[in-house]
């Protein structure tokens, strides 16, 4: 099933606003989708919740309850998970997440903490091996960005820099606050009145039209050893399997991330490789790669 993950370790960057304008683009594109919140601030269920009983006839957008952990089966359906993550998502937990998810967004905000942040956080994510093999693609989206300034050319660069596709930039808005106060999307409203808007969001749609529509399986592959890829100039992995930590590994062969991480003799383990943040929010089982 595919799954679409929006990934920035800074709070306020954008990620449950972009979390709903996915999952609200789906559905007016016919695809089940559900909504997964693992943000202990659960905005999106919030946002769900608000888009139920203010607006019962908008199209249904799914969220997962908080015992959907055991489930083994997606509902009848839906065919598509949008995955909001929540802030300083770190170690395991970041590794769990992407082993989820077919495709990630990164909304970034221009200001020099928001990049160092961003570009700790693509640091970690890179080496991941289904990043670094591709199977997990990732694009970077501007955020509230102010189009008279030069907020998207830094972003840009910072994109280019690291050999990631940069999908634009989604300017300064109050109808986005507007909309998540009100259970809706821009998706939702007339077009005519937010078109501007509503075309800067047309590359990031454009990029995940293979993650909407995904081309039919032909023949089965083996799983392939991790090799180099290269995005733009730069070469971002060169992941051997036996060069790769255990639990690295095992996200290499695609197997659930059931061991614990184990730390070199005499080094203390690094809290920030531990998980758990996501423990207590369950991630419905239907989604675990076999
Ligand atoms: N393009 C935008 N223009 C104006 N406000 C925005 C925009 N995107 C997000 N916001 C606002 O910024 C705040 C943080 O966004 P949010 O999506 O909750 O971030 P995160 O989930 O990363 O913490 C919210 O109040 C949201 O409405
Ligand atoms: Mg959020």
């Amino acid at each position: 099933m595919p799954v679409i993950a929006v990934v920035n370790r800074k709070g306020g960057s954008g990620k449950s606003t972009i979390a709903t304008h996915i999952a609200a683009y789906c559905t007016h594109q016919n695809i089940g989708v559900m909504l997964g919140d693992v943000d202990r601030q659960q905005s999106t269920r919030s946002w769900l919740k608000l888009r139920e009983q203010r607006h019962p006839q908008a199209k249904p957008i799914l969220g997962w309850a908080v015992n959907q952990s055991s489930a083994l089966r997606a509902p009848t359906g839906v065919s598509h998970v949008v995955l909001d993550t929540p802030g300083g998502l770190y170690g395991l937990d970041l590794a769990r997440v992407v082993m989820f998810a077919d495709a990630i967004i990164m909304p970034i905000c221009n200001s020099v903490f928001d990049r160092d942040s961003a570009a700790q956080c693509w640091d970690e994510l890179k080496i991941l091996p289904r990043i670094a093999t591709g199977r997990c693609k990732l694009a970077v989206v501007g955020m509230r960005v102010d189009h008279r300034t030069l907020d998207s050319a830094a972003l840009t660069q910072w994109a280019n820099e690291r050999g990631l596709p940069y999908l634009g930039a989604l300017r300064d808005a109050p109808t986005y606050v507007q909309c998540i106060e009100q259970g809706v999307t821009l998706f939702d409203l007339p077009k005519e009145t937010v078109s501007q808007d509503l075309a800067e969001w047309q590359p990031i749609v454009d990029w995940l039209g293979p993650v909407f529509f995904p081309a039919p399986p032909t023949v089965s592959h083996p799983v392939q050893p991790p090799r180099q890829i290269s995005m733009g100039n730069e070469t971002i992995m060169s992941a051997r399997v036996g060069s790769l930590q255990p639990v690295q590994q095992s996200l290499v062969q695609g197997e659930r991330l059931a061991q614990k991480p184990t730390y070199a003799p005499n080094q203390p383990a690094a809290p920030e490789k531990r998980g758990g943040l996501l423990e207590a929010l369950g991630i419905p089982s239907f989604l675990r790669r076999k």
